[in-house]
């Protein structure tokens, strides 16, 4: 199990982002991913579409009112379960001080998912306080991303320090990594900075650099990944890319096993999407006008009422489109805007549900 710990005390630079994008990254290539949101302010969990708020996390965990079978929420997105996270993480500071395994304790709960997760990545608050300690000691790799900014080499060096003082410490080495984030190359301040980086720190630089995109701040307003929002721009690319440079050999390994356990089925078993299967699934496409705060999914018959499974999301001018892929027949479905269930506006054919609404009909 490698555990990376996202890290920087200045906020803004990219480090949710990249928690929330590098982990949709790794899950979607089939390795099973825990997310966990560090900070107070919860936006790892927001970013997924769950509000941190709502439920016990890893706040919880720490303070031993639940166990840490009951703060996972799993498949927050394909391959990832997250330990949601939420201003009460603010008091866990204190919470920590007090205890004599203070800067451990996450690292003695992590220890017990060995063999459950391939990968846990740990989004971690803008201080260096207790929190970021207990994941820099959890950690085997630390990923620093830096935006071109004139501050974003303030504090760097201290980090690295500090990562110095606990590998000192306690006899850990995590590799330790800086990544360019927000990195448009065809500007001159993006060069130099990049230059600067690569000369004055001694800190390895990730040869993948994330771009800047509006992607990135359109699939955070609709609480979802890059890989669920935007499937194919360039920038959900950029974030497949780092997965693969900086766990290429657990990926790797996660394809062999993938491979293995295909080829142990049967050769009598019918494999689920074979090529007649296949070749008789038709392409639906709902289209959405959205509004900036609007957050569209749709469930049914065909994905088994759970929101958004099977369907590829895709954002085009202001519009939403909804792809999925079913064979002939009919479906009833319900649409979850902003969170709330209700019938397709869009479309007259509905039938009476349980519920005293109505279902829409979606004839194939
Ligand atoms: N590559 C990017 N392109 C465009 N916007 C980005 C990119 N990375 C981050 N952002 C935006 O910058 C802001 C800060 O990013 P965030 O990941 O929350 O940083 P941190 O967790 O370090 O505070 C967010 O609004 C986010 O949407
Ligand atoms: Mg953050």
């Amino acid at each position: 199990m490698h555990i990376i710990a996202i890290v920087n005390q200045k906020g803004g630079c990219g480090k949710t982002t990249t928690a929330i994008n590098l982990s949709a990254a790794l899950g979607q290539q089939d390795a099973r991913v825990l997310l966990i949101d560090m900070d107070p302010q919860g936006h790892a969990s927001l970013g997924l579409g769950v509000a941190g708020a709502e439920q016990a996390g890893l706040f919880e965990l720490l303070n031993g009112e639940r166990r840490l079978e009951e703060v996972i929420k799993s498949g927050v997105t394909r391959g990832v379960d997250l330990i949601p996270g939420n201003i009460s993480l603010a008091a866990a500071e204190h919470l920590l001080a007090e205890q004599p395994d203070r800067d451990r304790l996450l690292a003695r709960h992590l220890a017990t998912l060995e063999g459950r997760y391939d990968c846990v990545v740990l989004d971690c608050p803008p201080a260096l306080g207790l929190l970021s300690v207990n994941a820099l000691r959890a950690a085997d790799r630390v990923l620093i991303p830096v935006e071109p900014s004139l501050y974003a080499l303030d504090g760097i060096e201290r980090l690295r320090e500090t990562i110095q003082l606990l590998a000192g410490q306690y006899d850990i080495q995590p590799s330790v990594t800086l990544l360019a984030n927000m990195f448009d190359t065809r500007t001159r301040v993006a060069r130099n900075m990049l230059e600067m980086l690569e000369s004055q720190l001694p800190i390895e630089l990730c040869a993948t650099r994330i771009r800047n995109s509006v992607c990135v701040r359109e699939a955070a307003c609709h609480g979802a990944s890059l890989s669920d929002y935007a499937p194919r721009a360039a920038v959900t690319g950029d974030f497949r890319e780092l997965a693969e440079e900086l766990l290429g050999s657990v990926l790797q390994r996660v394809r062999s096993e993938v491979a293995a356990a295909i080829n142990a089925q049967p050769a009598s078993a019918p494999a689920a999407g074979t090529a007649a299967e296949t070749s008789n699934l038709k392409e639906v496409v709902f289209r959405f006008d959205i509004t900036e705060s609007k957050r569209v999914q749709i469930a049914g018959e065909f994905n088994n009422w759970i929101p958004d499974k099977n369907v590829e999301t895709e954002i085009q001018d202001g519009s939403v489109q909804k792809i999925l892929r079913v064979g002939p027949g009919g479906y009833e479905y319900r649409l979850i805007i902003d969170g709330v269930w209700q019938q397709d506006p869009a479309n007259p054919d509905a039938t009476p549900n349980q519920m005293g609404g109505y279902n829409s009909l979606l004839h194939v």
